[in-house]
């Protein structure tokens, strides 16, 4: 570490409150898919702030457009109209087939927001039983009260109990525990499309076409949690068109603001119809600086980060594929276009930890999964020259778990 970066870790040691392990790197700028560290080392970054950065780090053309708002007008509140919510809204109606969305500030607020409108849902039409919610074993929701209820990891949520009762879990591949879970007071179901922190998990054919019949004969809503994998990281608007759903919410958050803080709930009509001035709110949701950002970020998305992820998604796989050919301790290539996770066979942190001393960013999820959520505006040469540096780290493990020291 240089001297720098030692300042920089002893002032938050101490006081920065410690809920974060960090990486023993300190980062001071950003240009496309590299981050550059305080002494001026480069690293390719393939987890884009854990799926956020999806334009790449120093945008032009997003910097440009923040500064103009910023000159123009920051913020208002929620007590006044103007100009841009509507657009936004327009758009991800258009994306995602569900009419309405009410922006909050951060993916977990979007889930809140969704829970919260479900029970909405049920209570004005004089259905005040129907207050549960089914989640899935290996989801990831949030950590505030109601997105950590329906968090299956133990870990996060035994020190903070009691969470919301009526919550039941049930494992993504478990149809048979599904339809049993689901009755008469379960307000709804979440679900990621493809479970990000529980492993780049996506959920099976079999599994989601269960999820679309169950809340189908029951009339149970479905949110379906887009935060990490939506917004054109697969290679589609959303995940959940894979799948045919027609979910009644969606939770978007992460690559709309590509790092500026915004966060959306989409609602479909029926459930809007529900729902009432007064029966939810927040200060900054939707703003002006944020719902231009992501005004632009869509556009761009749309237009030439689609045509990027359809050339570079392809070669991305097929150099994963080729690295679980060659190392035995890869069990599997998980996740679709953009989102990905190596399986290993042992604990993942080593690997991770020789990829960071080579210069590349990835990260551990579920303990054997290396995560890798580039930005989506990432090259193929990019992509070549990370899974080549994979392909090193990868080297020093074995089956066994054993790691080798690495050279920094
Ligand atoms: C699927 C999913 N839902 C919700 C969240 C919470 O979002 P945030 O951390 O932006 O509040 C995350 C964050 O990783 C997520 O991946």
């Amino acid at each position: 570490m240089t001297t720098n970066a030692q300042t920089v870790t002893a002032l938050e040691a101490q006081h920065v409150l410690q809920t974060y392990q960090r990486q023993p790197v300190v980062f001071v700028r950003g240009e496309g898919t590299r981050l550059f560290d305080d002494s001026g080392r480069a690293y390719l970054d393939f987890i884009s702030g854990i799926g956020v950065v999806v334009l790449g780090h120093g945008h032009p053309g997003l910097a440009a457009v923040i500064a103009d708002q910023a000159k123009t007008l920051i913020h208002t509140s929620n007590l006044y109209y103007h100009p841009l919510q509507g657009q936004l809204a327009a758009k991800l109606a258009s994306l995602s087939g569900l009419q309405r969305a009410f922006f909050c500030n951060s993916g977990t607020e979007a889930v809140e927001a969704c829970l919260k409108f479900a029970r909405r849902y049920w209570y004005s039409q004089g259905v005040k039983n129907r207050t549960g919610y089914v989640a899935l074993e290996h989801g990831f929701s949030g950590r505030t009260m109601g997105a950590l209820s329906v968090t299956a990891n133990a870990h996060y949520r035994d020190p903070f109990g009691p969470l919301v009762p009526g919550v039941t879990f049930v494992a993504p591949d478990d149809v048979a525990g599904l339809e049993a879970a689901v009755n008469d007071t379960t307000a709804a179901i979440i679900a990621e499309p493809i479970q990000g922190e529980g492993g780049v998990r996506p959920l099976s054919p079999d599994f989601a076409a269960a999820i679309a019949r169950v809340t189908k004969n029951t009339g149970t809503l479905l949110i379906a949690d887009e935060i990490q994998c939506g917004l054109g990281r697969t290679g589609r608007p959303f995940h959940f068109q894979a799948f045919g759903w027609s979910p009644d919410l969606v939770t978007v958050g992460k690559a709309i603001g590509s790092g500026i803080p915004i966060g959306a709930a989409l609602v479909a009509e029926h459930v809007a119809k529900q729902i009432f001035a007064g029966d939810h709110g927040t200060t900054y949701g939707g703003n002006l600086l944020s719902t231009r950002a992501a005004i632009y970020v869509l556009e761009q998305l749309a237009g030439p980060v689609a045509a990027n992820i359809k050339t570079v998604a392809p070669v991305f796989e097929q150099r994963l594929l080729a690295l679980q050919q060659k190392h035995a301790v890869v069990r599997s290539v998980r996740g679709a276009g953009l989102m990905r996770g190596l399986e290993l066979a042992v604990d993942a942190q080593p690997v991770i930890d020789a990829a960071l001393k080579s210069g590349l960013l990835v990260n551990r999820t579920a303990e054997r999964v290396i995560r890798m959520l580039p930005p989506l505006t990432v090259s193929v040469a990019e992509i070549e020259e990370a899974v080549g540096i994979l392909d090193g780290a990868l080297a020093t493990v074995s089956v066994e778990g054993s790691s080798i020291e690495v050279k920094a």
